[in-house]
């Protein structure tokens, strides 16, 4: 009996291997975009994320739905702060501005402004690069400082004169160089002057680290470092729910995101709070040729989010959009001796960009009215208007099916397809790409594991019930399922993307708008990130996704090839592909495994003593996270990378756990 009982436990302690022979050649092509990026200006991921500047409401822009204010600016010196519309505006985009005043005609001191950055700014040995905007009759010196929040430390200072003439508006620069870094980010910014000749106003106040690629008016390297180990392929730009316009019906517009700082008016974003549009069309763009990637640019097609009147134009009210559309793809792609090439190439951009895909709207099936509006006439009026024009464009459609058809007669050929749901309910959907359409293909412009399983139950997210804080790597792992599942066909699947992108950790802080959150968003949507950041560079957490993608997506072939097994997937998927003769990549997922799995996997061409790399990551269970404690990284992934020979017949024989996601490489 105790003998039976051990001999059971042995024999189910060494389960029966996987054996897979892998062909050297007859399969598909691989989609070359296959891993890439969303960006959806959330959380501050954008103004107070990845766009570089350090000043918080830098430029006390307002709207309607988020009206001009002083916040977060603080008094120095016991001035009194004004917001002010002057007679002489610095533009119109910018109209409001603040007067710094002594508190009485008798007082004699240093007054001025601070500014506590997007909670915090990062102080480091490096040059920052600043510059304001000021009205008034100044003549005296101006001060401007890094300093603690929390002491007395001046980190960097800087006198500049003043340049101010009566009646105008002067710029003034300066750079800050601190001589060491600060001990945390509890900084901020102050901005000093002599108050004897009374008040001056200020607007435009802004100050930059070094960014990446230096470019100006660019983005926070560290943040751009750690899309670029991603090695990604495309960015969607400028965003999904971001380019609708929520209840106050104010969708992006490509035209008031250029040019000079001073022409950007800004305007009311969907998450939250207003977006400075410092981060406007050229620098996603720039943001695009930075990482190498190619831009696929959404732009919105009469949509609203929510459902209230009026929330889908009709075609008559749309056409002027379909202009408008057409006038942007002329300012990336027209000749400088366009009306928009021209503008372009006045902004110092005399090259177009290299745009291929244009989605055409965010989740159009969203709503009342939303799919069949859009398939009857919202997207045809786009391809209609387009692909005469830039027949080499490919229009993306955005209800994730294949109902919009274009002005041909033809069905789009590509359509963006969202997914966010749960580990089990990702792994059960293997095999969904296996046979859909060859001629019409699918981009994933957004998915991601937001929510624990069910017991016994594959399904979808519930929107209103909380979601994970962080992507725990049971989530990550079947996301790398997804993603084979994908990359199995990737004659079909032309690439994934993650979202949403960033947050930043301290955006809660933010007055988030009632309105838009309680009407037309998830009752609980704080969700996973792909990245989270803080002010602190120090702080960047790279989530357990991150850590998947960034093997995946280094681990790219030109081609899958079939493999044949003698067992079904499950616990183990896989996929695998080859580059070049005998180069061949193999990746694999477990999960659900009661015991670990041996693997012996022979790739045809291959013999005994030939060498691969087995790169497995895995953490000490499904719920770990790699997340922000006490303000220090904590990581719980573990990357395992050995050196395997190839036995008998050129297999490589190896065992993975529960929970494994590897890629072995030959
Ligand atoms: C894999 O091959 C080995 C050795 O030939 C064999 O013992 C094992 O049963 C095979 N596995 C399966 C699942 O058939
Ligand atoms: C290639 O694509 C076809 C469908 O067009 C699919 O049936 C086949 O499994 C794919 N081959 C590989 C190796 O993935
Ligand atoms: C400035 O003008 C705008 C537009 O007319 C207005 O909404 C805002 O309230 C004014 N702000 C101040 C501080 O007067
Ligand atoms: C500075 O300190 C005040 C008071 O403690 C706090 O409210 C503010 O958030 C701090 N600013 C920064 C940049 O940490
Ligand atoms: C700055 O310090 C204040 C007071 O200690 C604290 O409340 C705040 O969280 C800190 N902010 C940052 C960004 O460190
Ligand atoms: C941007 O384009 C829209 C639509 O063509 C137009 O109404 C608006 O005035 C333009 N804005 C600027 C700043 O040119
Ligand atoms: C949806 O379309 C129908 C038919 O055109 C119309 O009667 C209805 O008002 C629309 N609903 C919304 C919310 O737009
Ligand atoms: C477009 O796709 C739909 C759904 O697959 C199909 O019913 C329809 O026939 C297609 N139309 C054309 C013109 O190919
Ligand atoms: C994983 O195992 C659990 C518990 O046995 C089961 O409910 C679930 O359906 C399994 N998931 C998958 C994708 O097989
Ligand atoms: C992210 O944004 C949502 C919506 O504005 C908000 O409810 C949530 O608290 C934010 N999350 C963080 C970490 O700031
Ligand atoms: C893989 O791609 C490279 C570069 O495009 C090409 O030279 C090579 O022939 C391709 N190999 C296969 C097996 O398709
Ligand atoms: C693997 O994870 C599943 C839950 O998804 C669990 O049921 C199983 O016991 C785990 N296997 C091992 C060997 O830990």
């Amino acid at each position: 009996m105790f003998r039976k009982f051990l001999s059971f436990q042995l024999l189910a302690s060494v389960a029966s291997a996987i054996n897979l022979t892998v062909a050297s050649n007859g399969g598909n092509v691989s989609s070359p975009l296959m891993y890439g990026l969303m960006f959806e200006d959330i959380n501050h991921s954008g103004d107070g994320g990845i766009y570089a500047e350090l000043i918080q409401n830098r430029a006390f822009q307002g709207s309607l739905e988020y009206p001009s204010t002083l916040t977060p600016w603080e008094p120095v010196g016991g001035a009194v702060l004004t917001l002010q519309n002057t007679s002489v505006p610095l533009s119109s985009a910018l109209p409001a501005s603040v007067n710094v005043a002594p508190r009485s005609s008798a007082q004699r001191s240093t007054i001025g402004i601070s500014n506590p950055g997007w909670w915090g700014i990062d102080i480091k040995p490096q040059t920052y690069t600043g510059s304001f905007w000021a009205l008034g009759t100044y003549k005296g010196q101006f001060t401007i400082k890094l300093q603690s929040n929390l002491t007395s430390d001046i980190f960097a200072t800087v006198t500049i004169p003043s340049s101010c003439q009566a009646g105008k508006w002067v710029e003034h620069k300066f750079e800050l160089e601190p001589k060491s870094a600060a001990p945390n980010s509890n900084n901020t910014f102050v901005l000093e002057f002599d108050s004897t000749s009374g008040s001056v106003n200020f607007n435009l106040i802004s100050l930059f680290p070094p960014t990446y690629n230096n470019r100006a008016n660019g983005n926070r390297p560290e943040l751009m470092a750690a899309l670029k180990a991603l090695n990604p392929s495309f960015l969607r730009i400028p965003g999904g729910n971001n380019i609708e316009g929520d209840v106050y019906h104010y969708p992006w517009r490509w035209n008031e995101t250029i040019g000079p700082l001073t022409q950007r008016p800004g305007r009311p974003g969907t998450w939250g709070y207003g977006n400075t549009d410092g981060l406007g069309l050229v620098e996603y763009l720039n943001w695009c040729t930075d990482l190498d990637v190619t831009p696929v640019l959404a732009v919105w097609s009469g949509m609203y989010l929510g459902n209230d009147i009026g929330h889908i134009l009709s075609a008559e009210a749309l056409a002027p959009w379909v202009e408008d559309t057409l006038n942007e793809l002329e300012f990336i792609l027209g000749p400088t001796t366009s009306t928009y090439g021209a503008l372009r190439a006045s902004l110092g951009y005399p090259n177009p960009w290299p745009l291929k895909y244009l989605e055409i709207g965010n989740e159009d099936d969203l709503y009342t009215n939303g799919s069949t509006t859009y398939a009857e006439y919202r997207f045809k009026m786009f391809y209609d208007a387009i692909s005469p024009v830039y027949p080499e464009l490919t229009l993306v459609s955005s209800t994730g099916d294949y109902t919009a058809v274009g002005g041909s007669g033809a069905n789009a050929t590509y359509t963006d397809y969202h997914v966010y749901t749960r580990p089990d309910t990702f792994v059960s959907m293997f095999g969904t790409f296996d046979h859909v359409s060859r001629v019409h293909k699918t981009l994933i412009g957004e998915y991601a594991c937001v929510q624990g399983n069910l017991k016994n139950e594959i399904t979808g997210v519930n929107w209103d019930l909380p979601k994970f804080d962080w992507p725990v790597w049971v989530g990550a792992v079947s996301e790398a399922i997804w993603s084979i599942n994908a990359e199995r066909n990737s004659d079909a699947v032309i690439g994934m993307s993650y979202a949403p992108g960033f947050q930043n950790l301290n955006s809660y802080e933010w007055t988030v708008s009632l309105l838009s959150i309680f009407k037309y968003s998830h009752a609980n949507p704080t969700q996973p990130d792909l990245v989270s950041f803080t002010a602190d560079t120090s702080q960047t957490v790279l989530s357990t996704s991150h850590s998947v993608i960034e093997l995946f997506s280094n681990a790219r072939y030109n081609a899958t090839v079939p493999v044949t097994s003698d067992t079904s997937y499950g616990p183990a998927y896989w996929v695998a592909g080859v580059s070049e003769p005998g180069a061949y990549t193999f990746k694999t997922a477990i999960y659900n495994a009661t015991e670990s799995v041996p693997f012996n996997v022979q790739f045809t061409g291959l013999k005994q003593g030939d060498k691969g790399t087995l790169t497995v990551l895995n953490a000490p269970d499904g719920l770990s996270a790699v997340a922000l404690e006490e303000g220090v990284v904590q990581n719980p992934v573990t990357k395992k990378v050995t050196q395997l020979v190839a036995g008998s017949g050129g297999a490589f024989s190896f065992e993975l756990e529960n929970y494994s996601v590897a890629v072995l490489t030959t």
